[in-house]
Parts: C-alpha cells; structure tokens; sequence
C-alpha cells in the first residue's frame, strides 16, 4: 500500500516559514490579481489566493473584470501595475474571456513581476537551467513534495501526461533539470499504457477523471496527480483511481490535499522571492 503524500502538510509547513519572514520585514510583499472570466472553479482560485496572501500579511490587490473588457483595459492595468511600487507580483488568472489574448497581456508583465513565470523570458531561463523571476507555481509545489518525501529523480524514468504551459511543459522541463529521463505524453500520444508501465514517477495533469488506471502503474511507481474535476454530486476527482493505484504505487498524492495546496503555497513563495529581489538595494530589511 502507497504512502499517502501531505501535500497540506508540507504546504502548510512552507507557509508558516513564509508568514516568520514576512512578520520579521517591515514592508510587506504586494500581490495583484486579475481575474477576467466567469469561471466558478477560477473565482475560488483567485478568493482562495487573496485570502491565503492576507493571512500571511501580505498587500492583497483584486481586479475583477466583466465580459465587456476590452483587450486595451487589461494593457492598461499591467502597464500600471508594473509601474506600481508597491505591487511586487503580477498574476493574470487563465483562461481569459475567450476575445482576450492571454498571450500578449502574458508577454507585457514585467517578468521580475511575473509571479506565475508564464512570461517567455521566465519560461525560456527555466529551459536554459538558468534561475527564472518565478517558477511556475504548481510544477515548483510537485518537485518540493517529492523532495520533502525524498524520493530520488536522478535517473528514474518519468512521464508527465498533459503538455500545457501551466504544468505539463514546465514539470517536464524541471524534471529534466532534475536529471529525471522523462517523457512528455499528451492527448495524441499512442498506447499510452505503454509508457506509464515503463514508469517510475507518473505525473498526470489532463483533467481526464481516473485517466489513470491500477494496470497503467508499474508496482512500486510514484504517482502524481494535477487532475481535479468536481463531479454532480460535488465530490473532487482526479486523474488517477486513487482507491486501486495506491495499492501499487509506492507514494501518491491524494485530490483534494496533494499538489492543490502546494501551487497556492509556491505562489505565496513566488511573490516573497520577487519581492525581495526587487527591495534587495533597500536597506529596510
Ligand atoms: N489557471 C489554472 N492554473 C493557473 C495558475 O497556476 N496560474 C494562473 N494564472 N492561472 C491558472
């Protein structure tokens, strides 16, 4: 039977490290976040994220948009954000409205804002190995819960199924930093059991309720899961077949209280790292 991953454990413990930090400086880290969509799911994401930004005693910013913004509206507020000295992380809620361009509102952040490292400066340091502003979020929370459980990446063969900008490519590539030997699967990928078989560490991020089936998971895997789907009778579903994998896999991560309370904690992380390097000539510290 797996070991069951914490992942409200370790995040609580990263964030209680953060709120010490954060009562020792005299001024405090700036968070904006924009939300421009009528999406249920992400409106809980961005109240969850003011909230958890307010408990640590960070400045908490808001910025609600309805269906009639326009594109030059969201321009305007990055541009003023930016410029904004007491704002120290930038974070656009995706998807936008379907006639926004996530894209180019994306590329205006000022990366050292850029708290998501979505911006292509931050995604293309990543790549280089070089450190980014911000690393992605939920990637950056998946590597920390697999380091505090201390299960070995170099040299294990991981898959990661999903290949979005958000968590599927990033968790590839800091994997790769990791000296994992991995596989990036997506929705075309063929015989998919193939690779999972073949796997040490699986990492599935489709949104595709149990995707992830006892046969796919080689004994002894470690399994992760980004999945989450509420189902109609408002129970949260992942990825995997939690109930048949974890008699397999070694380690898994449970949904909800895996990787979901990491991804709000890295961002906590990521706006008091950018904060710092952007007071780091000030002397108030
Ligand atoms: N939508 C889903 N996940 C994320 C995330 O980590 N950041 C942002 N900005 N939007 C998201």
């Amino acid at each position: 039977m797996a070991v069951i991953i914490d992942g409200k454990k370790v995040a609580t413990s990263l964030l209680e490290n953060l709120k010490l930090k954060v009562q020792q400086s005299e001024k405090k880290p700036g968070l904006a976040v924009i939300l421009a969509n009528n999406d249920a799911s992400s409106k809980i994401y961005v109240s969850n994220k003011e909230k958890q930004s307010l408990a640590l005693g960070f400045k908490s910013s808001v910025y609600i948009f309805d269906k009639s913004t326009t594109q030059g509206q969201l321009i305007k507020l990055i541009h003023e954000l930016n410029e904004n000295e007491q704002i120290n992380g930038i974070l656009v809620q995706l998807p936008l409205f379907d006639h926004l361009d996530a894209n180019q509102i994306i590329e205006l952040i000022n990366p050292k804002k850029d708290v998501d490292g979505f911006h292509p400066i931050n995604v293309g340091k990543l790549n280089c190995g070089l450190k980014p502003y911000a690393t992605c979020c939920t990637p950056k929370g998946i590597i920390k819960l697999l380091k505090a459980y201390n299960i070995e990446l170099e040299g294990k063969n991981a898959v990661v199924i999903g290949r979005s900008n958000i968590v599927g490519k990033p968790t590839a590539t800091l994997l790769t930093n990791e000296n994992a030997t991995v596989t990036l699967a997506h929705s075309k990928t063929k015989d998919l059991k193939s690779i999972t078989k073949n796997a040490d560490i699986i990492i599935s991020a489709t949104g595709s309720p149990k995707l992830i089936k006892a046969d796919m998971v080689k004994k002894g895997a470690v399994v992760v899961d980004v999945g989450i789907v509420r189902q109609f009778d408002k129970s949260l579903v992942g990825d995997v077949d939690f109930e048949k994998v974890k008699k397999i896999a070694s380690y898994i991560t449970p949904v909800p209280g895996g990787v979901g309370p990491m991804t709000i904690a890295c961002l906590m992380e990521n706006t008091w790292e950018l904060f710092l390097e952007q007071n780091k000539n000030n002397a108030k510290f």
